[in-house]
């Protein structure tokens, strides 16, 4: 079918329920699902990271935040396997070791990373960059041409919801703003059903507006997913957090309710020295 067609009837078609299940093929269980232990990276012997220890539950929205070199980056680089650690260990539920993946099988695996600048194809449709996020085959022609399941059908309309794109889904992704771009890249992220959801700085240069419905997005991916949060904007954080880890010099330094990381002395003093 014509896809402009196809998403045209897309668009005026009742949508269905999104399935509670989606997205937890692996066991339910609580505890955490990404364990981070005595991690250690050098750079020329310089220490970005220095026996770094998180623990991320699933489900749980965690917030990171620290000044500029606390290591932020470099611990995203670790979990997605970027960058190997010289020591330490990093686990994905209790089985997965993560040091034994490349970067490609733990981004098939269930860890999702938006990266700053968006890597959506502007001349597509919001619904064709959907589209081509659910595809095995990565190559646009051959994407393009093949008919997807309705299950894919299904995920595609449930996450051009979630992301708030329903009324652009046609519209080629240049067109949108900044924001909506922001949202459609994690909207490409959310159709792998990622467990695990990293996110460098998801509201820089957005507007006051965008700004609060990201926070609402990335709220509402909390429970069926992991989200890791690092942001420098305050009130952002403030406005999403429940925990908060806080890194400097490469180890946590705090970690807490934001009310209680802002009133650490210790945080207080990094802060203040910035
Ligand atoms: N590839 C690299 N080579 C050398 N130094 C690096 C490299 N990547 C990061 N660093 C250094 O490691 C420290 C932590 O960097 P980064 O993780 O980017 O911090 P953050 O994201 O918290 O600002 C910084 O001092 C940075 O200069
Ligand atoms: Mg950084």
């Amino acid at each position: 079918m014509n896809l402009i067609k196809q998403a045209h009837q897309f668009s005026q078609r009742a949508l269905p329920k999104r399935d509670p299940n989606f997205g937890k093929p692996l066991d339910t269980s609580h505890g955490p699902i990404l364990y981070v232990e005595g991690v250690t990276v050098s750079f020329d012997g310089f220490k970005a990271l220095n026996n770094l220890n998180l623990y991320v539950d699933d489900g749980e929205l965690r917030c990171i935040i620290g000044p500029n070199g606390a290591g932020k980056t470099t611990m995203m680089d670790v979990i997605t396997g970027k960058t190997r650690p010289d020591e330490g260990s990093v686990y994905f539920g209790q089985q997965i070791d993560l040091l034994n993946l490349s970067e490609h099988q733990i981004a098939r695996g269930g860890i999702g990373r938006k990266f700053q600048k968006p890597t959506i194809f502007e001349a597509l449709t919001v619904y064709e960059n959907l589209e081509l996020a659910t595809a095995a085959d990565k190559r646009v022609w051959f994407t393009l041409t093949q008919s997807l399941s309705a299950e894919q059908t299904d995920r595609i309309d449930s996450v051009v919801r979630q992301i708030g794109l329903l009324s652009e889904v046609q519209r080629p992704a240049g067109l949108l703003s900044h924001g909506q771009k922001q949202w459609l890249e994690i909207g490409m992220l959310l159709m792998q059903s990622p467990r695990v959801l990293l996110v460098d700085e998801p509201v820089a240069g957005m507007t006051g507006e965008e700004t609060e419905r990201t926070a609402e997005l990335l709220t509402s991916l909390a429970g069926d997913h992991s989200v890791i949060v690092v942001e420098h904007d305050m009130a952002f954080v403030r406005s999403i957090a429940r925990q908060v880890t806080v890194l400097h010099q490469g180890s946590v330094l705090a970690e807490g309710t934001m009310d209680q990381v802002q009133n650490n002395p210790k945080v207080i003093e990094v802060y203040l020295g910035e």
